[in-house]
């Protein structure tokens, strides 16, 4: 392990993600010993704040994130200190380094620095090079290195990582001018969540799942993440060229959870080991054509509607969105992965805003028996399915038919529940946690890789195109508060399959 001594140096302090995720995920981290004692935090934004004032400002903004012992708050926030600078313009960045030089003597943390980008995304490029440029990542310092004795630092990078293949690429050259991919943690939160980890322990710990986690047995699989929230604030961002469904779930969440589903297994748990068997499934998404889009690929957005009782206005009608966008605010997409053990098996993703239900869950469809007994229920007969609810209800679900009972021979499908918080009398943690503890201990088996991301593009970026080139007449095509528009019906239906959608 290495020394986990060092300086968290966020970049966008006073943006909503530091104060609703990454503040109480280090209080979190703090309160239950996981972090050294030599650990400060450091946060950098425009606004103009003293050390206090942003403490204060951490706090209110979500006080039950944080104990009800306000003297424990108090200790930690001490450690919490606060720059105001433009961290984009080279003039700032003398007084970045001399204030991150003191706070590193005042807590010891040596030279080891963990950068954590939490910016809109046109500022990672210049905020990447300032770095570069300063001394604070010097050379032959640069690579992070495994042995205890060395310094290190690191740098975290938020979402979007890219708006397109081109912009990705770049990104990561800005990136690998500055830093060794070993200390870039390109971060995606799906990869923290307590049932997505799971996923490699049901795979790789069981020989129940693993005989029939292929294109013998299984006959499809899906993957869904439906949002109750419409764009929430975020109208302007997410109606923008870079935003939508596809750039903003599909392309990186979703194609995240697909690649550990569908991974052989790794030789070791070792984070290079993990990432190579993932990287071998983005590179094996085939890549539609233009032509196949109509078929493959389906987008929506939302018009008014309730979601729970609660009316909510059309995506149009939301601050920032044109009154003729043509944003994606659902996207449904069939996936083939070309490997040996996936054939011809196919992969159905979505996700939308302003749905039925929250719900992210991977549904696999086993094939059916082959040959069927219960003739007289034929009919009746379901597909076996595993469920995998990552949120909420998380926990696994296995879905096989049974006998009704009494006489004679009645099936009915039941299902076997193991379910997260009855099991372990606890709610999963929080994913930033773990993936800031992570970072802090060099640990990049929950980070994207580089070329995952460049290969991620790849596979969406033509349904991306052909949506932006045949704008379509029909938008808005779903209520708000409803399952997504009939198209994703028809689509599934077309292939003789529906989605799980209770
Ligand atoms: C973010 C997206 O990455 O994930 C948001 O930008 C989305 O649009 C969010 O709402 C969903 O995360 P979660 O953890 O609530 O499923």
């Amino acid at each position: 392990p290495t020394n986990q001594n060092c300086l968290l140096v966020i970049f966008g302090a006073s943006g909503d993600l530091t104060k609703r995720k990454l503040i109480p995920a280090l209080y979190a981290l703090w309160r239950n010993g996981t972090l050294p004692e030599s650990f400060a935090v450091v946060g950098i934004a425009r606004s103009d704040y003293g050390d206090e004032a942003y403490r204060e400002l951490l706090y209110d903004f979500n006080p039950s994130a944080y104990d009800e012992d306000a003297s424990k708050w108090a200790e930690f926030s001490q450690r919490v200190h606060y720059l105001s600078a433009d961290s984009t313009k080279a003039e700032a960045w003398p007084e970045i380094e001399r204030r991150l030089c003191g706070l590193s003597q005042q807590y010891k943390t040596g030279d080891n620095v963990l950068f954590y980008l939490s910016l809109a995304p046109q500022f990672f490029e210049p905020v990447i090079r300032h770095i570069g440029q300063s001394g604070l990542v010097t050379e032959g310092r640069r690579y992070c290195s495994l042995t205890p004795e060395r310094p290190w630092q690191r740098i975290v990078i938020e979402k979007p990582f890219g708006s397109d293949p081109g912009s990705a690429v770049k990104l990561n050259q800005v990136l690998a001018e500055v830093f060794d991919e070993s200390a870039i943690y390109r971060i995606d939160h799906y990869l923290g969540k307590e049932l997505v980890q799971n996923m490699m322990v049901l795979r790789f710990a069981n020989s129940l799942f693993e005989p029939i986690w292929n294109q013998r047995y299984v006959d499809h699989v899906q993957i869904t993440a439906s949002e109750t929230v419409g764009v929430e604030g975020r109208g302007s961002y997410y109606d923008s060229p870079a935003g939508g469904a596809m750039r903003d779930m599909v392309q990186s969440h979703l194609l995240q959870v697909l690649s550990i589903v569908a991974m052989e297994p790794p030789v070791s748990l070792a984070a290079d080991d993990i990432r190579t068997e993932k990287i071998k499934i983005f590179k094996a998404l085939r890549v539609p054509t233009a032509s196949e889009v109509p078929e493959i690929a389906v987008r929506g957005q939302y018009g008014a509607g309730a979601v729970s009782g609660v009316s909510v206005p059309a995506y149009r009608d939301e601050d920032g969105v044109a009154a003729d966008s043509q944003t994606d605010t659902f996207a449904a997409m069939k996936l083939k992965v070309d490997t040996w053990r996936w054939g011809s098996v196919p992969f159905y993703l979505r996700s939308g805003k302003a749905m039925a239900e929250k719900k992210t869950e991977i549904v696999v469809y086993l094939k059916p028996t082959p040959h069927v007994l219960f003739r007289e229920q034929a009919q009746k007969l379901k597909a076996n399915q595993i469920l995998i609810s990552i949120q909420p209800d998380e926990g696994i679900r296995l879905r096989f038919e049974g006998k009704v009972p009494g006489p004679g021979m009645q099936i009915k499908d039941v299902v076997m529940d193991f379910d997260y918080v009855k099991q372990w009398e606890a709610s999963p943690p929080d994913g930033y946690a773990t993936l800031l503890h992570d970072c802090i201990r060099g640990d990049q088996t929950l980070f994207k890789h580089r070329d995952e991301i460049e290969c991620a593009w790849d596979a969406v970026q033509p349904v991306i195109d052909y949506w932006h080139n045949n704008p379509q007449d029909d938008l808005p095509n779903y209520n708000a508060g409803t399952w997504g528009p009939s198209a994703s019906d028809i689509m599934m239906a077309r292939d003789g399959r529906y989605w799980h959608n209770f």
